[in-house]
Formats: structure tokens, C-alpha cells, sequence
């Protein structure tokens, strides 16, 4: 079998998103039933963390260890990345040890070269561009909540950042849209979100006219990591862009409310909507867990139908 990467969310098509899904689905039903599964016997994952994590560090090694593989976690600061060697050949050496590697890192090229010397597969747990492991957590979150994504319309407020490019490449492949409002200056950058068209999205200068009538309303920290320096100028810009009560009032009555964490309240949004009864935030959380269980099974066995 070709090696296959999951360096973005349209790494995959339709088709096989459909399947993880289904996939995360029953691996999830059978975790919680404590029925073992247990495909990852004998099999190692690296994971390589150039930023923080808390969500991402603890669903991948839980999950590997509750399939029955082993983990290993390295970090800038802890590994010959901080002292300079190359990237190039640090995907060599770690590719020649285990099965799988998950990289978080800078740059989207930092993680294509990676891969480009990887003899296994390599996941995205978040770069500046991208978080496709954190996309496929809240559509399997959304389809468990209200059914299928299809035809559905999200609203996107606050920055056009990594998560806000991977909602756009699902809606180009799951087909549904994403009513986008960011400050000026912070628009979507088509050719950084690695867009075929401009179909699945629409821009609103207002963030309350983009969330009239929508099915699901999400945000995301204003200053993401690694943008450390651009706080305050971000605080200031970012002011209007908090997802509050008004905002979810314009919503469908059932709209739900996402956030992949971690949240500032007060800020991205209001303590009243991130706790209150729209919110999912806890079930997204928890289904990181569940959608890498079946993307790592994919990765490694193809598709797994049982
Ligand atoms: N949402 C998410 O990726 O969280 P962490 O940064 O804690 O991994
Ligand atoms: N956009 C945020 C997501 C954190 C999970 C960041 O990149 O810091």
C-alpha cells in the first residue's frame, strides 16, 4: 500500500472522510462499551511537538495505548530539532523506528519536508496553516448532534487562522458552507487555505449578519500561537469579534456552538455561550480522541470494515 499523509484536511476525499467517520463512530461505541481493540499491537507512534498542547498530546498517546500501540513524545527543547538538525534528516531517523508520526509545528513546508523523507505517515496536529485533526473531531461532533454536515451553513468568527482554513477545505469536500467575518486585515487568504474556489464561503463585514440563520457558530483564539508578538494589536482589532448571546440569537434555534480549545472567555467568547446549553465544546474535546483512533487505523490498515 502507498503511504498516505494527513498533512491537511483534502489529503483525503469525500469518500474516505466518510469512512473515518464511520469508523470513529464504531471504535467510539465500542470504547465505550470497554469492548478491547486492539489493531496497534507492536506498533509505535511518534509524536513531535514544536508548540504547546494539552488536547492533542492526550488523545493521540491515550488513543495509541487504547489500541493496544506504544508513544513516543518528543518536543523541540528535548530533541536535536532545537539544536539545529535538519529537518529532513530527523524524519529519516524517527521514520526508521516507528509506524506513525504526529508532527505540531510552525510552517506547513516544515511538515511537507518531513513527510517527503517520512517512510510512514505523518499527521497534522496543528501548523500556522492547518489543524485537520481538530476539523474531523468537530464534523464527527456536528453529525453526532444534528446528522449529516451536507448543506449545512457554519458561521466562522474571529481569525482566519489554521482552523478557520481547515473549516474551509471540509466545506469544499463535504459540501456545505462557511459564512466567514473577520476585522479588516484579517481576511481568508484563498492560497494559504489551499482552496479550489471561492463556492463554499462567504465573507461578512458584520459578525452578526454572518451568523443569521446559521446551523452551527465556532471561533478560535484571537493570537494564535506562534503570533506571540501581534497581542495587543490583536486584542484591540479583535474587539466586536466575540461570540456572545446576540450573536447566538440570530442563529437557527438549534444551532450549536464550537471551539477547539483552549478558550479565553471574555474575549473569542462570552462565559454565557461556551457554558451555556448550545455549547459542545466538552463532546469536541473528547471525539479528538475518537476520529485519531480511526484515522490512525486508516493510515496504517487502509479501510478497515468490520
Ligand atoms: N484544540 C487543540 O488542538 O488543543 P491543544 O492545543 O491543547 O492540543
Ligand atoms: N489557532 C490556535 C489553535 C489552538 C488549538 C493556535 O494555533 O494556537
Amino acid at each position: 500500500m502507498p503511504i498516505r499523509h494527513f498533512l491537511q484536511f483534502n489529503d483525503f476525499n469525500q469518500q474516505e472522510h466518510l469512512h473515518v467517520f464511520e469508523r470513529a463512530r464504531i471504535i467510539k461505541d465500542r470504547f465505550k462499551r470497554y469492548q478491547p481493540y486492539q489493531p496497534m499491537a507492536d506498533r509505535t507512534l511518534a509524536m513531535v511537538f514544536e508548540k504547546a498542547s494539552t488536547r492533542t498530546r492526550v488523545s493521540f498517546e491515550a488513543g495509541t495505548y487504547q489500541m493496544g500501540g506504544s508513544v513516543i513524545a518528543l518536543s523541540t527543547g528535548d530533541s536535536q530539532l532545537g539544536r539545529s538538525e535538519p529537518i529532513e534528516d530527523t524524519a529519516q531517523v524517527i521514520s526508521r523506528m516507528v509506524d506513525l508520526v504526529m508532527i505540531r509545528t510552525f510552517e506547513q513546508t516544515r511538515i511537507e519536508r518531513f513527510a517527503k523523507c517520512s517512510r510512514v505517515p505523518v499527521i497534522n496536529g496543528l501548523t500556522n496553516e492547518y489543524h485537520p485533526c481538530q476539523i474531523l473531531a468537530d464534523i464527527f461532533t456536528y453529525i453526532e448532534h444534528r446528522g449529516s454536515i451536507k448543506g449545512r451553513v457554519v458561521a466562522w468568527i474571529g481569525d482566519s487562522n489554521n482552523v478557520c482554513n481547515t473549516w474551509l477545505q471540509a466545506a469544499e469536500i463535504l459540501d456545505f458552507t462557511v459564512n466567514v467575518s473577520t476585522p479588516p486585515g484579517y481576511e481568508v487568504e484563498p492560497e494559504r487555505a489551499n482552496l479550489h474556489s471561492a463556492g463554499n464561503y462567504r465573507e461578512f463585514a458584520d459578525p452578526l449578519d454572518a451568523c443569521r440563520g446559521v446551523d452551527l457558530v465556532t471561533t478560535d483564539v484571537w493570537t494564535s500561537m506562534g503570533f506571540e508578538t501581534e497581542d495587543a494589536a490583536r486584542r484591540a482589532d479583535f474587539a466586536n469579534w466575540c461570540v456572545d448571546a446576540e450573536m447566538m440569537a440570530v442563529a437557527s434555534p438549534d444551532a450549536l456552538f464550537m471551539h477547539c480549545l483552549p478558550a479565553h472567555r471574555g474575549e473569542e467568547v462570552s462565559a454565557d455561550v461556551i457554558d451555556g446549553p448550545q455549547s459542545v465544546v466538552w463532546d469536541e474535546a473528547e471525539n479528538r480522541l475518537h476520529v485519531q483512533k480511526a484515522l490512525m487505523e486508516f493510515l496504517l490498515f487502509g479501510e478497515i470494515r468490520d
